[in-house]
């Protein structure tokens, strides 16, 4: 299935024939069958879905933590089904941010230290960008995100959309050309959600980041510029 874009958009997503299945007490039960998909630059993309549909699995094999049974996943021109792990976790930091329903932050860390985190694997590592630089960077995202003044806060000390805040600030620190979210809203109240998810828009469009988001709430995805509904393992157009 081909998203209609214009032919000077770059394609950053491609899904060819991709299949997955999982293994159940013994059983073999598939969950992708015959994916495909495409997403160009800038575009956002929402994925709905009943529960157990795959969503998710999608998104993690998107994001290369997870592994296809068969068929290409290529991103920003590079077929990650073919990376050798440690190129793929250096591939992931730099391209691809993730937001997940339960913000999975490091709660040893502050906000400012989860934020600083992907620039210091991405870059300080190859003495691209100081400890300094890197600080100076998360700091600005955080503001970014409203949260400029709770940089030294713990997660515990921090809301629920506060915490989803800095993930988000985190997921988009070194300027992914991909968002992955996997309903970044889900564990908010609808008035935090909607917050969220503004916030996630705003960024995305200012730094033209391809944005993929898994939700429920069909609100939201009348929000992104294309909609597909996952269903008996492929993805179909939604109105
Ligand atoms: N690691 C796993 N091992 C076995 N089954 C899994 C695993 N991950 C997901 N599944 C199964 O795959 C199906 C799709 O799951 P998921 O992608 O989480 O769906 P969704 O995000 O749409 O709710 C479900 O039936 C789920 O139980
Ligand atoms: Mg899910």
């Amino acid at each position: 299935m081909n998203n209609p874009a214009s032919p000077s958009q770059k394609t950053v997503i491609s899904i060819i024939n991709v299949a997955k299945s999982y293994s159940r007490s013994g059983q073999k039960v598939s969950v992708l069958s015959g994916l495909n998909f495409t997403a160009t630059s800038a575009q956002t993309i929402a994925i709905t879905g009943p529960s157990g549909s795959g969503k998710s699995t999608m998104l993690g094999l998107l994001a290369g933590l997870d592994q296809p049974d068969q068929g290409t996943i290529t991103m920003d021109g590079l077929d990650i089904t073919l990376m050798p792990q440690a190129d793929l976790a250096a591939f992931r930091a730099r391209t691809i941010g993730i937001v997940f329903q339960q913000f999975h932050l490091l709660q040893t860390l502050t906000a400012l230290e989860n934020v600083s985190l992907p620039l210091e694997i991405a870059g300080t590592k190859g003495g691209i960008l100081s400890m300094k630089a890197a600080e100076a960077e998360a700091l600005a995202r955080l503001e970014a995100v409203g949260l400029g003044s709770r940089a030294s806060h713990l997660p515990s000390q921090l809301s629920g959309g506060e915490c989803q805040r800095v993930a988000i600030a985190r997921a988009l620190v070194v300027k992914p050309k991909i968002l992955l979210a996997d309903e970044p809203s889900g564990n908010l109240d609808t008035k935090t959600g909607e917050r969220v998810t503004d916030l996630i828009f705003d960024l995305v469009r200012k730094d033209g980041t391809t944005l993929i988001l898994v939700t429920h709430n069909e609100d939201l995805a009348k929000r992104c510029d294309h909609r597909y509904q996952l269903r008996d393992g492929q993805l179909h157009r939604a109105p």
